[in-house]
């Protein structure tokens, strides 16, 4: 059974994420999106509001798991019998950053292979970073993420903001 890891911090899912996980899903028989912390983000919502989001996502898809994970990403994918990793890349900007984690990944275990998968050009602009941006400050954000997550990123703004004003 072949199995790939998605790994990413998915803070929030957008389009640009299911795009790549729906593509990439067709050559697996498994693939597992892994919720993992990036230590040079602060996320918005919990590993758990992450999960719960993109199980919501994806449940059209029936070969995608989705989990959450602390630690290594390479001790995931050996846990779950993973020997692909599939990254998504917009533009050239992502490659530098990609690259570093992709060799960083190989000497930690030199059996899992990264494999890289270009974003649909509709979606080459979106990042979960300027999606929150767009939202905190009122923007549009229905053709950028799903139904769930609009509602959620709606949620977790107007909850923030209720806090700073107290
Ligand atoms: O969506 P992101 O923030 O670009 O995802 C980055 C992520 C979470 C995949 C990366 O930070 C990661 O793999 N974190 C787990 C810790 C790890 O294995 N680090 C070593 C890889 S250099």
């Amino acid at each position: 059974m072949s199995t790939a890891i998605y790994p990413g911090s998915f803070d929030p899912i957008t389009y640009g994420h299911l795009d790549i996980i729906e593509r990439s899903a067709r050559f697996f028989d498994r693939l597992i999106v892994a919720v993992l912390s990036n230590p040079q983000k602060q996320p918005l919502f919990t590993a758990e509001e992450r999960v719960e989001m993109i199980r919501d996502s994806v449940k059209h898809i029936s070969n995608v798991e989705v989990e959450n994970f602390q630690g290594l990403l390479v001790d995931f994918a050996r846990l779950k019998k993973a020997r692909i990793i599939i990254k998504g890349l917009r533009a050239v900007s992502d490659f530098e950053y990609e690259l570093q984690m992709a060799l960083m990944n190989k000497k930690l275990d030199d059996d899992i292979e990264t494999f890289f998968m270009m974003t649909s050009a509709k979606y080459s602009y979106l990042s979960s970073s300027v999606v929150k941006e767009v939202a905190r400050f009122g923007g549009c954000i229905r053709n950028l993420v799903p139904p769930v997550v609009e509602n959620h990123l709606k949620q977790k703004l107007i909850s923030l903001e209720s806090k700073s004003t107290k």
